[in-house]
């Protein structure tokens, strides 16, 4: 049965309120492209009455400002504990909003209150320093949040990514607008509901769902907004940057996507590496921004290690992401399920031999079958671009030496692998392998400890750990004259 929607209006000021314009429009299940919900549309008008509730939010005199940092920790564990309580709830929406199954969205949502507990941890340890100057003085430094921050969401990974942006900021001392995206504003909502209830006070967290071109940019141009996170495509990654420099100077945090390269050595174990790479690529359809979406097989199990990839292929299971039998549901929506299919079609075109899968499976949602192709050379289309898909794709080589230099001819730079029972050979790559995460002899393995983010085109900025923290704040000096004697 489908989860209740309990919320589908614009929250500012901690009240659920309609679009300024009274528009609304109406959002998808992706198994079956029903509606499940007709939610507020926020444009320019509710995004600047959402940015000035979280300026009056972020005022020195305001509750929030004048709460106690360790009380900002409290709420955010009481927030991790209602996140536990609707683990439930949550996951079923988030699979009937956004397709990922369900088993999926459960370890999703608990690695979301595990982040949330690490932020709280860190509200009251954010510190300054006291600095040795020249001369007779005192001097130290404070840390400080930003401002009214702008967290602008993909739909891949919903409830995961509310949770790592928001509670950064929260534990920084910051406000906030979020806007989550088109295709999937209700778990937002939802969390939003939560925080209130955890006891945040009004105007910190204000949730306007909307499209892209209006709310987004809205809330990218808007002057009074210190700091915008966004997570999402290069092309809108590049835009955003462009945004943050007109009407004001606003840092920008950027995670934009990846070609992220999967190296198997012929030493590698096999039995380990072959469904790893499977996992790296098919899980959640492939709508994963770290996606091993380039396969480098040694030469020596080049022919072994895809004959067994195309087996694991043609045994996974598709289905209704409710089910627990589904390894994989359906892609987000029509337009993206397209995109990947094209992308097929032009892999074959380009000569790429498609071993099996990478067709559309029925008539209604947007399932394709996960692909297998072999013989991909660097430069065809499907080597090059995120593809946001089921789709493997396995290019041959002899040297570790080559390997690496090929993982890195890419604008992007997100994260590496590489299977080896060599540590020589996991250190040279793990050194010279331009990506923010590099994984050894393992895939997808990730901690809300642990710096995530790119090189290069894949981004500016880290979320999870003690980076992510540190975007959001300021860093002030202050020096006191002495008296030269006592
Ligand atoms: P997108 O980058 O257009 O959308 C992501 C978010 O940005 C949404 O909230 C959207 O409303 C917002 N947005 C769009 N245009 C904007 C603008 N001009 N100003 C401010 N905000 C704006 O991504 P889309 O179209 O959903 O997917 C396209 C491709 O992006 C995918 O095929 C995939 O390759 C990549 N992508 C990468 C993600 C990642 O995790 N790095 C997540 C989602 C998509
Ligand atoms: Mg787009």
């Amino acid at each position: 049965m489908a989860p209740e929607i309990k919320y589908n209006k614009i929250f500012i000021d901690n009240q659920w309120v309609d679009a300024v314009n009274g528009k609304t429009f109406e959002t998808f299940n992706p198994h079956d492209g029903a509606t499940i919900a007709t939610v507020a549309e926020g444009d320019k008008e509710d995004i600047n009455a959402a940015v000035q509730s979280a300026k009056r939010a972020f005022h020195r005199n305001s509750e929030w400002r004048l709460m106690d940092a360790s009380q900002r920790g409290k709420l955010l564990n009481k927030f991790a504990d209602l996140v536990d309580r609707d683990l439930d709830y949550l996951s079923e929406l988030e699979t009937y909003n956004n397709g990922m199954v369900l088993t999926t969205c459960r370890a999703f949502v608990g690695a979301a209150a595990h982040h949330i507990r690490y932020n709280a941890s860190l509200a009251d340890k954010i510190q300054g320093n006291t600095v040795p100057c020249d001369g007779d003085v005192f001097s130290y430094t404070l840390k400080q949040p930003v401002g009214v921050c702008g967290l602008i969401l993909p739909w891949n990974v919903p409830v995961l990514m509310f949770i790592s942006k928001v509670t950064t900021a929260l534990a920084a001392g910051c406000t906030m607008v979020v806007k989550p995206a088109e295709q999937t504003p209700l778990s937002a909502l939802a969390l939003a509901a939560l925080l209130a209830e955890a006891g945040v006070p009004p105007g910190v967290v204000n949730v306007v769902p909307g499209f892209g071109e209006t709310a987004g940019a809205a809330l990218t141009h808007h002057p009074d907004v210190a700091l915008i996170s966004f997570t999402g495509s290069l092309e809108v990654g590049k835009l955003i940057q462009q945004a943050a420099g007109t009407n004001n100077l606003k840092r920008v945090v950027l995670e934009l996507g990846g070609k992220s390269p999967l190296v198997i050595m012929d030493d590698a174990d096999l039995n380990k590496a072959v469904p790893y790479a499977a996992q790296a690529v098919f899980r959640h359809q492939g709508q994963v921004c770290i996606a091993a979406s380039r396969l480098f097989v040694q030469a020596g199990i080049y022919d072994k290690f895809v004959q067994k990839a195309v087996e694991i292929a043609k045994s996974w299971k598709l289905g209704n992401p409710v089910l627990e039998t589904s390894q994989n549901g359906p892609q987000i929506d029509e337009t993206m399920m397209n995109k990947v299919l094209g992308y097929i079609e032009k892999g074959k075109s380009e000569g790429a031999k498609l071993l099996t899968g990478g067709k559309r499976v029925g008539t209604t949602g947007f399932y394709i079958e996960p692909a297998v192709f072999a013989d991909v050379k660097d430069d065809m289309t499907i080597a090059k671009e995120e593809i946001f898909g089921p789709v493997q794709s396995i290019l041959k080589f002899e040297t570790l030496e080559e390997a690496i230099d090929r993982a890195n001819a890419t604008n992007y730079g997100l994260a590496a692998g590489i299977f080896t029972s060599s540590i020589e050979s996991a250190l040279q790559f793990s050194k010279h392998v331009e990506a923010g995460i590099i994984w050894v002899n393992t895939y997808f393995q990730l901690g809300a400890q642990l710096p995530f983010g790119g090189f290069k085109e894949s981004g500016i900025g880290r979320e999870g750990g003690l980076d992510a923290v540190n975007s959001y704040l300021e860093v002030k000096s202050v020096t006191i004259s002495l008296p030269k004697k006592v």
